[in-house]
Formats: C-alpha cells, structure tokens, sequence
C-alpha cells in the first residue's frame, strides 16, 4: 500500500540517539536547544520567540490558558480544521463559532468571517489547510487589532509568503513534529509569540507553573539548604520535548530543502495528470508563496468511489478533517457551512511524501488515469 503519509528518518537521527543515549540526559537539554535555534532559523525568527512542547495538540489547548479570553466570548473557527481546535475552544469554557470556508484553498472563508465578526468575537483561530496560507494581514485588517489571531500551522512547516513563514504573523502559531509530519520527532510540537510576557507565562505553564526564573533543585543544591521547596506562579501542566524528540529531529533540517522540492515534483506530477482528465484540486499558483505541500487534495463528486478504487489498488487516501458542524461536540454554535459540505463530500487527499518513489508517483497518476479515464 503506498501510504498517504510517511516518515523519513535518516541513519544521522539514528547516530544522534545514540550520542542521547550515552549522555544520559533523556529529557529537555542541549540538544532541544540546538533544536529551537535551527527551528528559529528556518522560521525565520528570533529564537525567543519559539518554544516546543510534546505535541502542537498541547499548544492548541494551552494558548486558551496563556490568553485569557472573556468568559463565554466567540472563538471564530472554520469548519475545516484539527478537531482539537474545537474542544480546546470548549474546554476553555469559550464559544467555538463555526464558519465556513473557501473552495479553492479549504482555509477560512474571509465574507463568513465579516458577517460572524461580532463584539462576541475574542479571537479567530485558523488553519494553514494542507500548507497553503491563510492571508494573516488581510485577515488582521478585517478583524481589526483587538481580535486575536491563532494560526493552526501543523502542516504549514515550510510554507512561507514573501518570506515570513506561516505561523509567525499572528499572535500565536503552532506546528506538529508527529510521525507523519515534513519534519518529524516522532511526537514534538512548537509554538510561537512575540509577545514576551505571554511566552515567559507560556513556558511556565508547559512546565507545571514553576516560576521560569527559578533554577533547577541540582542547581539550587549549592546554595540552598531546601532545594526541593517552590511555589507555583500558575495553575500548570507538563509538556516536554526531549532531547530524544530533538535527536530524531535535527538531521532533518539540512534535508528540508531537498524534501520540499520532492514534494513539489509530486505535486507537479499529479497536476498534470488530473489537468489532462480535466479533475479539480486545490490549486497553488501565488507566485509569492514557497508552500510545504503536506497535502495534496483533490475534487470530485466521484470521491468515495476513487477512494475505494485507489484503496484496491494499493494507494491509499483519505480526506482531512471531518466537518466541526457535524459533530456534535460543536455543531450548537456552527453557521450554514455549504461550502465545507460540499468540500468535505468531494474532496481527498492523496499520497504526497518525500520518501515515495517515482514508480509510487506514477501508481498514483496512472490509477487516476484508469479510473477516470477509463470510466470505472
Ligand atoms: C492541522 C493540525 N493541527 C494540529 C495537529 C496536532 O498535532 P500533534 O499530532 O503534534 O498534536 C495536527 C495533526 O495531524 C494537524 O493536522
């Protein structure tokens, strides 16, 4: 079966495990630091700016716990997105409002969002679908300064506008480092604000509360009689990223540019071919984006019998992510969504990942063929 997803991990993640392994020192240290350096980078940001958690799930929760938002205020969410995003709106004893979105790139409809913009609305928390951006400044002039903007960019690692990569123009951005992502960890997320005082409250709550500035009971030991004793700044919980996270981590960074480029031969390859059977995707033409294409979707009414002709033969694929307004955790507070529906009943994501092999490619490309062309 040619997976939707895989990781890609080299024989240097293997060598750096090892190195972990002898340090003895499993959890969050050096080498989670040379982590967050070259993830600044390659964000292109100041590095105090960054900070990774276990998982961008953690994030997606903890942002409600860093911003206090009014009690019973609006969170502007479309209905395509992580379903995370929907309970930790819930969980934060926030209103999650569901609004539709736009056909051409599944991210947020930007008319759904001026006609539910209300003095309710506290902030809107968006996804990057697949990789392609969201316009965060044309978003920021219709929500105006006071709404917060939360950028979900889990799959967006490696998708950048004019240079400044999505996730970093909001007031809060997170991304995934899970074992199907572009860059895995294995599990690992990370988040961004620029906000100073919000990270040093961040940090402090992804670490049980402790004051930030307090040093460790080791470190304390030489000073301090009662090194065990602390006091809480906050209410927190523990969300790490390790050392062992990071080990499996850096080597990919210097394969990132070559990773991307795979992806985009894929891409150009399945284009080509649903361009001649004359099939919808998702298109990807502004010339000022590089994108991360972590998906690869496509659009038609025939999606379920594809998906089942694809499964059969050994390609698999599945659609991302289930309507928020059909489920009933979140649907009390949804708007009419036609444009998700219609999305979510004809759209699939087909395999794109830098390990597949061309004969993979071509599976793919010449399934759809056979199964359009052929008329199945
Ligand atoms: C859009 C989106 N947001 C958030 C997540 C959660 O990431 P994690 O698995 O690191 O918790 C995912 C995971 O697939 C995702 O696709």
């Amino acid at each position: 079966m040619i997976n939707i997803f895989e990781p890609n991990v080299g024989d240097g993640s293997v060598e750096l495990l090892s190195d972990v392994f002898k340090s003895n020192w499993l959890g969050r240290g050096t080498y989670v630091n040379e982590f967050e350096t070259l993830l600044a980078q390659t964000l292109k940001t100041d590095k105090k700016n960054i900070h990774t958690i276990a998982c961008c799930t953690d994030a997606i929760f903890g942002v409600f716990d860093i911003y206090d938002l009014p009690p019973n205020s609006e969170v502007l969410v479309p209905s395509i997105s992580f379903p995370a995003v929907g309970s930790a709106i819930i969980a934060a004893r926030l209103i999650p409002k569901i609004i539709d979105i736009d056909l051409s790139t599944g991210n947020v409809n930007f008319d759904a969002v001026e006609k539910h913009l209300s003095k309710k609305t506290s902030a809107i928390f968006v996804t990057h679908y697949g990789g392609i951006p969201v316009d965060i400044q044309k978003l920021r002039s219709i929500v105006g300064p006071e709404v917060l903007i939360f950028e979900d960019a889990a799959c967006a690692f490696g998708t950048s506008v004019d240079g400044v990569a999505c996730g970093t123009e909001g007031d809060f951005g997170c991304w995934s480092f899970d074992a199907m992502k572009l860059l895995t960890c294995g599990e690992g997320g990370a988040f961004f604000i620029s906000d100073q005082a919000r990270m040093l409250k961040a940090k402090e709550h992804f670490y049980l509360g402790l004051p930030s500035q307090t040093k460790s009971g080791i470190d304390r030991q030489a000073t301090d009689s009662r090194w065990w004793e602390y006091q809480l700044n906050s209410p927190g919980r523990r969300s790490i990223f390790t050392n062992i996270n990071a080990a499996i981590g850096l080597p990919q960074f210097s394969l990132l540019e070559d990773s991307l480029l795979r992806r985009k031969k894929i891409r150009d390859a399945y284009t080509e071919t649903l361009n001649k059977l004359g099939i919808a995707y998702l298109k990807q033409d502004q010339n000022n984006v590089s994108y991360s294409n972590y998906f690869f979707t496509l659009r038609t009414d025939k999606r379920d019998n594809l998906a089942q002709y694809l499964k059969d033969n050994g390609v698999y694929s599945t659609f991302r992510y289930y309507p928020l307004h059909l489920i009933d955790l979140f649907k009390a507070n949804a708007s009419e969504c036609k444009v998700a529906m219609s999305f979510s009943e004809t759209a699939l994501n087909i395999p794109i990942h830098h390990g597949m092999s061309d004969d993979d490619v071509s599976k793919v490309c010449q399934s759809l063929v056979n199964f359009f062309g052929g008329g199945v």
